[in-house]
Protein backbone atom coordinates (compact mmCIF):
# COMPACT_ATOMS: atom_id res chain seq x y z
CA UNK A 1 0.00 0.00 0.00
CA UNK A 2 1.29 3.62 -0.80
CA UNK A 3 0.22 5.78 1.36
CA UNK A 4 0.53 9.89 1.14
CA UNK A 5 0.37 11.57 3.82
CA UNK A 6 0.66 15.35 3.67
CA UNK A 7 1.94 18.02 6.32
CA UNK A 8 4.44 15.14 7.71
CA UNK A 9 7.19 17.78 9.08
CA UNK A 10 4.82 19.18 11.13
CA UNK A 11 2.95 18.73 14.97
CA UNK A 12 0.45 16.16 14.71
CA UNK A 13 1.64 14.98 11.09
CA UNK A 14 5.42 14.05 11.91
CA UNK A 15 3.87 11.83 14.76
CA UNK A 16 1.22 10.07 12.59
CA UNK A 17 4.73 9.83 10.10
CA UNK A 18 6.43 8.24 12.83
CA UNK A 19 4.15 6.00 14.09
CA UNK A 20 3.27 4.52 10.56
CA UNK A 21 6.46 4.02 9.22
CA UNK A 22 7.47 2.21 12.42
CA UNK A 23 4.30 -0.09 13.00
CA UNK A 24 3.71 -0.97 9.36
CA UNK A 25 6.97 -1.73 7.18
CA UNK A 26 4.65 -2.92 4.54
CA UNK A 27 3.63 0.10 3.88
CA UNK A 28 5.44 2.47 1.32
CA UNK A 29 5.42 5.87 3.20
CA UNK A 30 5.29 9.52 1.27
CA UNK A 31 5.55 12.42 3.29
CA UNK A 32 4.63 15.53 1.42
CA UNK A 33 4.91 18.70 2.91
CA UNK A 34 5.79 22.38 1.92
CA UNK A 35 8.07 22.92 4.55
CA UNK A 36 6.50 26.56 5.81
CA UNK A 37 7.31 27.92 9.13
CA UNK A 38 5.88 25.23 10.92
CA UNK A 39 7.30 22.14 8.65
CA UNK A 40 10.61 20.49 9.99
CA UNK A 41 12.01 17.77 8.88
CA UNK A 42 14.10 17.65 12.04
CA UNK A 43 10.78 16.30 13.47
CA UNK A 44 11.54 13.42 11.98
CA UNK A 45 15.90 12.39 12.10
CA UNK A 46 14.65 8.94 13.63
CA UNK A 47 12.79 7.56 10.88
CA UNK A 48 14.14 9.75 7.80
CA UNK A 49 16.94 6.71 7.06
CA UNK A 50 14.09 3.75 6.87
CA UNK A 51 13.74 1.90 3.76
CA UNK A 52 9.61 2.63 3.91
CA UNK A 53 9.64 6.53 4.29
CA UNK A 54 9.89 8.99 1.51
CA UNK A 55 9.36 12.93 1.60
CA UNK A 56 8.66 15.02 -1.34
CA UNK A 57 8.96 18.59 -0.72
CA UNK A 58 5.75 19.75 -2.61
CA UNK A 59 2.91 22.67 -2.16
CA UNK A 60 -0.53 21.20 -1.99
CA UNK A 61 -1.92 24.72 -3.92
CA UNK A 62 -0.36 23.88 -6.96
CA UNK A 63 -3.33 21.66 -8.37
CA UNK A 64 -1.39 20.48 -11.67
CA UNK A 65 1.72 19.38 -9.51
CA UNK A 66 -0.88 17.26 -7.59
CA UNK A 67 -2.23 15.62 -10.05
CA UNK A 68 0.98 14.90 -11.73
CA UNK A 69 2.66 13.09 -8.53
CA UNK A 70 -0.85 11.43 -8.21
CA UNK A 71 -0.11 10.02 -11.93
CA UNK A 72 3.34 9.16 -10.83
CA UNK A 73 3.20 7.51 -7.51
CA UNK A 74 -0.38 6.09 -7.90
CA UNK A 75 -1.15 6.83 -3.82
CA UNK A 76 -3.76 4.39 -2.51
CA UNK A 77 -4.35 6.21 0.16
CA UNK A 78 -4.47 9.42 1.52
CA UNK A 79 -4.05 11.01 5.10
CA UNK A 80 -4.55 14.65 4.73
CA UNK A 81 -3.22 16.53 7.82
CA UNK A 82 -1.26 19.82 5.62
CA UNK A 83 -2.89 22.91 7.03
CA UNK A 84 -1.98 26.60 8.22
CA UNK A 85 -2.91 25.90 11.55
CA UNK A 86 -2.65 28.45 14.13
CA UNK A 87 -6.15 30.80 14.79
CA UNK A 88 -4.07 33.69 15.47
CA UNK A 89 -2.08 33.70 11.96
CA UNK A 90 -5.74 33.64 10.62
CA UNK A 91 -6.98 36.19 12.04
CA UNK A 92 -3.82 38.56 10.20
CA UNK A 93 -3.78 36.44 7.55
CA UNK A 94 -6.85 34.99 6.02
CA UNK A 95 -6.53 34.60 2.45
CA UNK A 96 -3.27 32.13 3.54
CA UNK A 97 -5.75 29.77 5.12
CA UNK A 98 -8.19 29.81 2.20
CA UNK A 99 -5.46 28.68 -0.21
CA UNK A 100 -3.96 25.63 1.23
CA UNK A 101 -6.93 24.61 3.51
CA UNK A 102 -9.90 25.05 0.72
CA UNK A 103 -8.19 24.95 -2.38
CA UNK A 104 -5.01 22.81 -1.35
CA UNK A 105 -7.79 20.35 -0.05
CA UNK A 106 -10.07 20.12 -2.87
CA UNK A 107 -6.64 19.77 -5.47
CA UNK A 108 -5.42 16.82 -3.23
CA UNK A 109 -9.28 15.36 -3.92
CA UNK A 110 -9.44 16.17 -7.61
CA UNK A 111 -6.36 14.06 -8.11
CA UNK A 112 -7.17 11.37 -6.20
CA UNK A 113 -10.79 11.31 -7.87
CA UNK A 114 -9.12 11.45 -11.50
CA UNK A 115 -6.56 8.71 -10.59
CA UNK A 116 -9.10 6.31 -9.03
CA UNK A 117 -12.62 7.20 -10.52
CA UNK A 118 -13.18 3.81 -12.63
CA UNK A 119 -12.34 2.01 -8.92
CA UNK A 120 -12.34 3.31 -5.91
CA UNK A 121 -12.22 -0.21 -4.38
CA UNK A 122 -9.49 -0.65 -1.28
CA UNK A 123 -8.78 3.26 -1.89
CA UNK A 124 -9.59 5.73 0.95
CA UNK A 125 -9.10 9.50 1.44
CA UNK A 126 -8.70 10.35 5.21
CA UNK A 127 -9.47 13.68 5.85
CA UNK A 128 -7.71 14.96 8.94
CA UNK A 129 -9.87 17.81 11.08
CA UNK A 130 -10.52 20.21 13.89
CA UNK A 131 -13.60 20.47 16.67
CA UNK A 132 -13.33 24.47 15.99
CA UNK A 133 -15.75 23.77 13.00
CA UNK A 134 -18.32 23.30 15.56
CA UNK A 135 -17.82 26.51 17.13
CA UNK A 136 -17.77 27.99 20.58
CA UNK A 137 -19.78 25.91 23.29
CA UNK A 138 -21.10 29.41 25.40
CA UNK A 139 -23.79 27.49 26.94
CA UNK A 140 -22.36 23.99 28.09
CA UNK A 141 -22.95 20.41 26.48
CA UNK A 142 -20.57 18.44 23.76
CA UNK A 143 -19.63 18.44 20.25
CA UNK A 144 -21.31 15.44 19.00
CA UNK A 145 -19.96 13.77 15.30
CA UNK A 146 -23.58 15.18 14.13
CA UNK A 147 -23.08 19.12 15.97
CA UNK A 148 -23.90 21.29 13.03
CA UNK A 149 -20.76 23.31 11.68
CA UNK A 150 -20.57 27.16 13.29
CA UNK A 151 -17.00 28.30 12.38
CA UNK A 152 -15.83 31.60 13.76
CA UNK A 153 -12.44 32.23 13.15
CA UNK A 154 -10.94 32.13 9.34
CA UNK A 155 -8.93 29.08 10.61
CA UNK A 156 -12.09 26.97 11.48
CA UNK A 157 -13.83 28.45 8.79
CA UNK A 158 -11.68 27.00 6.32
CA UNK A 159 -11.13 23.65 7.74
CA UNK A 160 -15.21 23.72 8.36
CA UNK A 161 -14.96 24.30 4.34
CA UNK A 162 -12.63 21.74 3.66
CA UNK A 163 -14.69 19.11 5.41
CA UNK A 164 -17.46 20.44 3.41
CA UNK A 165 -15.52 19.73 -0.29
CA UNK A 166 -14.60 15.96 1.38
CA UNK A 167 -18.63 14.76 2.35
CA UNK A 168 -19.53 16.83 -1.39
CA UNK A 169 -17.15 14.52 -2.94
CA UNK A 170 -18.41 11.67 -1.61
CA UNK A 171 -21.91 12.02 -1.68
CA UNK A 172 -21.23 13.38 -5.56
CA UNK A 173 -18.57 11.12 -7.12
CA UNK A 174 -18.77 7.91 -4.36
CA UNK A 175 -15.12 8.95 -3.06
CA UNK A 176 -14.10 6.33 -0.32
CA UNK A 177 -13.66 9.00 2.36
CA UNK A 178 -13.22 9.43 6.02
CA UNK A 179 -13.17 12.80 8.35
CA UNK A 180 -11.81 13.08 11.76
CA UNK A 181 -12.27 15.79 13.80
CA UNK A 182 -9.81 16.32 17.20
CA UNK A 183 -9.55 18.61 20.12
CA UNK A 184 -6.47 20.17 20.83
CA UNK A 185 -3.17 18.42 20.80
CA UNK A 186 -0.40 18.87 23.02
CA UNK A 187 3.25 16.97 23.29
CA UNK A 188 6.45 16.66 21.56
CA UNK A 189 7.26 19.19 18.57
CA UNK A 190 4.59 21.61 19.03
CA UNK A 191 5.75 24.53 17.35
CA UNK A 192 5.88 27.41 20.16
CA UNK A 193 3.35 29.42 18.83
CA UNK A 194 0.55 27.07 20.25
CA UNK A 195 -0.24 27.89 24.02
CA UNK A 196 1.41 25.02 26.15
CA UNK A 197 4.81 24.85 23.90
CA UNK A 198 4.65 29.45 23.63
CA UNK A 199 4.30 28.93 27.68
CA UNK A 200 7.06 26.43 28.63
CA UNK A 201 9.84 28.31 26.50
CA UNK A 202 8.71 31.45 28.19
CA UNK A 203 9.05 30.07 31.35
CA UNK A 204 12.24 28.82 30.56
CA UNK A 205 13.67 32.02 29.80
CA UNK A 206 12.07 34.03 32.23
CA UNK A 207 9.69 35.97 29.67
CA UNK A 208 6.38 37.38 30.51
CA UNK A 209 3.46 34.54 29.82
CA UNK A 210 0.89 36.09 28.05
CA UNK A 211 -2.47 34.75 28.82
CA UNK A 212 -5.36 35.97 26.41
CA UNK A 213 -8.51 38.50 28.23
CA UNK A 214 -9.35 37.04 31.61
CA UNK A 215 -7.89 33.55 30.50
CA UNK A 216 -11.17 31.86 31.13
CA UNK A 217 -11.32 30.03 28.17
CA UNK A 218 -11.97 26.49 27.54
CA UNK A 219 -10.04 23.74 26.15
CA UNK A 220 -10.02 19.87 26.40
CA UNK A 221 -6.16 18.58 25.51
CA UNK A 222 -4.85 15.49 24.07
CA UNK A 223 -1.77 13.94 24.18
CA UNK A 224 -0.62 13.74 20.45
CA UNK A 225 0.55 10.49 20.21
CA UNK A 226 -3.01 9.24 21.54
CA UNK A 227 -4.29 11.33 18.19
CA UNK A 228 -2.01 9.54 15.96
CA UNK A 229 -3.07 5.99 17.34
CA UNK A 230 -6.57 7.21 16.45
CA UNK A 231 -5.82 8.30 13.13
CA UNK A 232 -4.44 4.85 13.04
CA UNK A 233 -7.42 3.36 14.51
CA UNK A 234 -9.62 5.26 12.24
CA UNK A 235 -7.44 4.55 9.20
CA UNK A 236 -7.50 0.84 9.27
CA UNK A 237 -11.16 0.32 11.54
CA UNK A 238 -13.11 3.13 10.79
CA UNK A 239 -16.29 2.96 8.54
CA UNK A 240 -16.12 4.55 4.73
CA UNK A 241 -18.09 7.83 5.01
CA UNK A 242 -18.38 8.04 8.14
CA UNK A 243 -17.20 11.29 10.88
CA UNK A 244 -15.57 10.33 14.14
CA UNK A 245 -14.85 13.20 17.04
CA UNK A 246 -11.58 12.71 19.13
CA UNK A 247 -10.78 14.00 22.27
CA UNK A 248 -9.72 13.01 26.16
CA UNK A 249 -12.39 14.17 28.35
CA UNK A 250 -9.88 16.57 29.22
CA UNK A 251 -11.29 20.15 29.83
CA UNK A 252 -9.31 22.81 31.37
CA UNK A 253 -9.23 27.00 31.91
CA UNK A 254 -6.79 28.48 30.21
CA UNK A 255 -5.49 30.21 33.03
CA UNK A 256 -5.47 26.79 35.35
CA UNK A 257 -3.06 25.13 32.55
CA UNK A 258 -0.96 28.03 32.65
CA UNK A 259 -0.93 27.52 36.32
CA UNK A 260 -0.32 23.78 36.24
CA UNK A 261 2.50 23.98 33.96
CA UNK A 262 4.10 26.90 36.01
CA UNK A 263 3.99 23.94 39.26
CA UNK A 264 5.33 21.30 36.71
CA UNK A 265 8.44 23.37 35.30
CA UNK A 266 9.28 25.00 38.75
CA UNK A 267 9.97 21.26 40.22
CA UNK A 268 11.79 20.64 36.99
CA UNK A 269 14.25 24.02 36.63
CA UNK A 270 14.52 23.60 40.44
CA UNK A 271 12.41 26.90 41.30
CA UNK A 272 11.26 27.67 44.26
CA UNK A 273 7.20 26.91 44.24
CA UNK A 274 5.04 30.24 42.48
CA UNK A 275 8.06 31.51 41.01
CA UNK A 276 6.75 30.62 37.51
CA UNK A 277 3.25 32.08 37.84
CA UNK A 278 4.74 34.97 38.74
CA UNK A 279 5.50 35.80 34.86
CA UNK A 280 1.38 35.64 34.34
CA UNK A 281 0.59 38.48 32.49
CA UNK A 282 -3.08 39.25 31.04
CA UNK A 283 -2.92 40.70 27.51
CA UNK A 284 -5.73 41.93 25.17
CA UNK A 285 -8.42 39.14 24.23
CA UNK A 286 -8.13 37.16 20.61
CA UNK A 287 -10.53 38.68 18.34
CA UNK A 288 -13.95 36.69 18.13
CA UNK A 289 -12.21 34.04 20.83
CA UNK A 290 -14.07 31.00 21.11
CA UNK A 291 -14.79 30.93 24.74
CA UNK A 292 -15.56 26.44 25.11
CA UNK A 293 -14.61 23.30 22.83
CA UNK A 294 -15.78 20.23 24.33
CA UNK A 295 -15.35 16.38 22.49
CA UNK A 296 -17.58 13.42 23.31
CA UNK A 297 -15.91 11.37 22.06
CA UNK A 298 -17.74 8.24 22.88
CA UNK A 299 -18.62 7.20 19.24
CA UNK A 300 -14.58 6.27 19.06
CA UNK A 301 -14.53 4.65 21.73
CA UNK A 302 -17.86 2.28 21.80
CA UNK A 303 -17.15 1.28 18.19
CA UNK A 304 -13.60 1.26 17.49
CA UNK A 305 -12.40 0.43 20.94
CA UNK A 306 -9.88 3.49 20.96
CA UNK A 307 -8.93 5.57 24.17
CA UNK A 308 -6.70 7.80 25.18
CA UNK A 309 -3.40 6.31 26.94
CA UNK A 310 -2.13 8.60 29.30
CA UNK A 311 -3.44 10.88 32.37
CA UNK A 312 -3.48 14.67 31.57
CA UNK A 313 -0.44 15.03 34.06
CA UNK A 314 1.32 12.47 32.76
CA UNK A 315 1.31 13.88 29.20
CA UNK A 316 1.85 17.28 30.56
CA UNK A 317 5.02 16.07 32.30
CA UNK A 318 6.52 14.02 29.53
CA UNK A 319 6.08 17.15 27.25
CA UNK A 320 7.85 19.03 29.41
CA UNK A 321 11.01 17.05 29.76
CA UNK A 322 10.81 16.62 26.19
CA UNK A 323 11.31 20.18 25.84
CA UNK A 324 13.42 20.61 28.43
CA UNK A 325 16.07 17.97 26.88
CA UNK A 326 15.73 19.19 23.35
CA UNK A 327 17.46 22.66 23.92
CA UNK A 328 18.54 22.56 20.47
CA UNK A 329 15.10 21.97 18.63
CA UNK A 330 13.87 24.61 20.16
CA UNK A 331 16.59 27.43 19.22
CA UNK A 332 16.56 26.05 16.02
CA UNK A 333 12.33 26.65 15.64
CA UNK A 334 12.60 29.80 17.26
CA UNK A 335 15.63 31.39 15.76
CA UNK A 336 14.68 33.66 12.93
CA UNK A 337 11.42 34.72 11.49
CA UNK A 338 9.71 33.08 14.82
CA UNK A 339 10.91 36.40 16.53
CA UNK A 340 9.66 38.67 14.15
CA UNK A 341 6.20 36.86 14.50
CA UNK A 342 6.37 36.74 18.35
CA UNK A 343 7.46 40.60 18.06
CA UNK A 344 4.83 42.04 15.99
CA UNK A 345 2.12 39.40 17.46
CA UNK A 346 2.76 40.03 21.32
CA UNK A 347 4.06 43.67 21.49
CA UNK A 348 1.05 45.73 19.98
CA UNK A 349 -1.38 43.30 23.38
P1 LIG B 1 1.29 22.28 11.92
O1 LIG B 1 1.07 23.72 11.59
O2 LIG B 1 2.22 21.91 13.00
O3 LIG B 1 1.78 21.51 10.61
C1 LIG B 1 1.22 21.74 9.35
C2 LIG B 1 2.15 21.14 8.29
O4 LIG B 1 1.55 21.36 7.01
C3 LIG B 1 3.55 21.76 8.27
O5 LIG B 1 4.53 20.76 8.20
C4 LIG B 1 3.53 22.61 7.00
O6 LIG B 1 4.82 22.74 6.41
C5 LIG B 1 2.57 21.82 6.12
N1 LIG B 1 1.95 22.68 5.10
C6 LIG B 1 1.36 23.89 5.30
N2 LIG B 1 0.96 24.41 4.12
C7 LIG B 1 1.27 23.48 3.17
C8 LIG B 1 1.10 23.41 1.75
N3 LIG B 1 0.52 24.43 1.07
N4 LIG B 1 1.52 22.31 1.09
C9 LIG B 1 2.11 21.29 1.75
N5 LIG B 1 2.33 21.31 3.10
C10 LIG B 1 1.90 22.37 3.78
O7 LIG B 1 -0.18 21.68 12.18
P2 LIG B 1 -0.64 20.54 13.20
O8 LIG B 1 -0.95 21.16 14.49
O9 LIG B 1 0.28 19.39 13.10
O10 LIG B 1 -2.04 20.16 12.52
C11 LIG B 1 -2.10 19.16 11.50
C12 LIG B 1 -3.54 18.98 11.07
O11 LIG B 1 -4.34 18.59 12.19
C13 LIG B 1 -4.18 20.24 10.51
O12 LIG B 1 -4.99 19.88 9.42
C14 LIG B 1 -5.01 20.78 11.67
O13 LIG B 1 -6.11 21.50 11.20
C15 LIG B 1 -5.43 19.49 12.35
N6 LIG B 1 -5.68 19.60 13.80
C16 LIG B 1 -4.77 20.19 14.64
C17 LIG B 1 -5.01 20.22 16.01
C18 LIG B 1 -4.01 20.81 16.97
O14 LIG B 1 -4.31 20.91 18.17
N7 LIG B 1 -2.83 21.18 16.55
C19 LIG B 1 -6.20 19.68 16.52
C20 LIG B 1 -7.12 19.10 15.62
C21 LIG B 1 -6.84 19.04 14.26
P1 LIG C 1 -3.91 27.76 20.77
O1 LIG C 1 -2.82 26.88 21.29
O2 LIG C 1 -3.58 28.84 19.81
O3 LIG C 1 -5.04 26.79 20.19
P2 LIG C 1 -6.55 27.13 19.68
O4 LIG C 1 -6.75 28.58 19.61
O5 LIG C 1 -6.57 26.50 18.33
O6 LIG C 1 -7.45 26.46 20.67
O7 LIG C 1 -4.61 28.45 22.03
C1 LIG C 1 -5.18 27.67 23.07
C2 LIG C 1 -5.88 28.64 24.02
O8 LIG C 1 -4.89 29.46 24.65
C3 LIG C 1 -6.82 29.60 23.31
O9 LIG C 1 -7.96 29.83 24.14
C4 LIG C 1 -6.01 30.89 23.18
C5 LIG C 1 -5.11 30.85 24.40
N1 LIG C 1 -3.78 31.50 24.24
C6 LIG C 1 -3.34 32.44 25.18
O10 LIG C 1 -4.05 32.75 26.14
N2 LIG C 1 -2.11 33.00 24.99
C7 LIG C 1 -1.31 32.69 23.94
O11 LIG C 1 -0.19 33.26 23.81
C8 LIG C 1 -1.76 31.70 23.00
C9 LIG C 1 -0.92 31.31 21.81
C10 LIG C 1 -3.00 31.13 23.19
Amino acid sequence: MRILITGGAGFIGSHVVRLFVNKYPNYEIYNLDKLTYAGNLNNLTDIEKKANYHFLKEDIVDGERMHALFNEYRFDAVIHLAAESHVDRSITNPNEFLMTNVLGTANLLNAFKDLWKDDFNGKIFYHISTDEVYGSLDDGGFFLEDTPYDPKSPYSASKASSDHFVRAYENTYGMPIKISNCSNNYGEYQFPEKLLPLMINNIKNNKPLPVYGKGENIRDWLYVVDHARAIDTIFHEGKLGETYNIGGFNEWKNIDIVHLLCTVMDKKLGREKGTSAQLITYVTDRAGHDLRYAIDANKIMKELGWEPSLQFEEGLELTVDWYLKNEDWLTSVTSGSYQDYYDSHYEKR
